[in-house]
């Protein structure tokens, strides 16, 4: 019997130095001491003794069992070690890769033509300021010399809050609020970008949209005139989309300026020969100007016959557009990550 347990943990041993991997020694644990293995019978076997051999090769088989367990346990040691040492060696980190990239957002297009306008005028000794999007019907029409019933109010659909209170149809109201504001009724020059709002809705219109406004009111003997006017507009148009396109002042009608301008730019898809977007015209309309009517200066606190100077709004998706060479308006709104991600370097150009 002892000679057969010697045997027993022999083969055991030789069967556990072969063994090559985890999965290997899992099926051996099973074999060697499981139910069916050799030792568990041993075990079983006890009963058949006598009652003096028993406890002997009990204690013997029970020695044996330990044994090879130990062995087992210090082969399965082994085998993590081995396994830990071969996955380091796998997983050796060249730290020279390039990293991971962390996707950044970029700066929507009109943000960044806002910027760009801002730092323009900054450069040319305007204040940047901001004014309500939520106007009263007094600084957005009243003021700018569209008195209640003006047929120029039905240029456009408005959305009114209450009788009083409308979403602001126009950044103009901004003129006012500077006028009024400036209680030392000095000269002022600024711009103001921002929102707002009119009721309409189609394929070229939206019922938001981005606008920005210029004032400048000086006193009266430094001669503020049309030809500043021109000239800021077009720095600010060429500076901002290229020196390349040609402006176009048209007469027009605004009833805060007198005289008022359209100003159009050549298309920038046809070049001005003439294209479904700028409607074969080769032109089209960016921007409203004139010189600041007598009424609006008055109306907000300035005495008309010491100052005077010019006004002009213009659209800041049409802007963008021109800028990027953008055809169609509504990718400015559509969020498509596909459209935006490709502002990304455009600063750095
Ligand atoms: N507010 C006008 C519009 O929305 C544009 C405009 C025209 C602004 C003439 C001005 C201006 O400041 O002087 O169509």
């Amino acid at each position: 019997m002892e000679s057969k347990i010697e045997e027993l943990k022999k083969i055991a041993e030789e069967k556990i130095k072969n063994i090559q991997n985890s999965q290997e020694l899992q099926d051996l644990k099973v074999q060697l001491l499981g139910k069916k293995s050799e030792i568990s019978n041993l075990l079983k076997g006890l009963g058949a003794l006598s009652p003096e051999e028993r406890p002997k090769v009990g204690a013997l088989v029970n020695k044996a069992r330990t044994e090879i367990e130990e062995k087992i346990e210090k082969a399965e040691k082994k085998i993590k070690e081995k396994m830990l040492e071969e996955k380091i060696q796998k997983e050796t980190i060249d730290i020279t890769l390039p990293g991971t990239k962390i996707q950044r957002g970029s700066k929507h297009p009109v943000n960044r033509v806002i910027e760009e306008i801002e730092d323009l005028f900054v450069s040319m000794g305007y204040d940047v300021i901001s004014g309500p999007e939520l106007e009263t019907d007094e600084y957005c029409f009243e003021r700018l010399n569209l008195p209640q019933g003006h047929p120029a109010r039905d240029m456009q659909d408005s959305f009114y809050i209450t009788n009083e209170y409308l979403l602001r149809t126009q950044t103009s109201a901004v003129q006012a609020r500077a006028m009024v504001a400036n209680t030392e009724k000095t000269p002022i020059r600024m711009i103001c970008a921002g929102k707002t709002y009119r009721r309409e809705d189609d394929a070229t219109h939206s019922h938001q949209f981005g606008q920005v406004e210029g004032l400048v009111i000086d006193k009266k003997e430094r001669n503020v005139s049309l030809a500043d006017l021109k000239g800021t507009l077009e720095i600010f148009v060429k500076k901002l989309i290229g020196k390349n396109c040609e402006l176009r002042f048209r007469p027009s009608y605004f009833p805060f300026t007198e005289p008022s301008y359209e100003v159009d730019v050549s298309c920038f898809k046809c070049g001005g020969k003439g294209c479904s977007l700028c409607k074969q015209t080769g032109w089209i309309e960016v921007l409203g100007a004139g010189i600041v009517h007598p009424n609006v200066l008055k109306m907000n606190g300035y005495d008309p016959e010491k100052f005077g100077g010019f006004a002009f709004g213009t659209g800041l998706e049409r802007l963008a557009m021109f800028k990027y060479g953008i055809p169609d308006m509504r990718y400015l709104y559509t969020n498509d990550i596909r459209f935006l991600s490709q502002f990304d370097r455009k600063d750095e150009e």
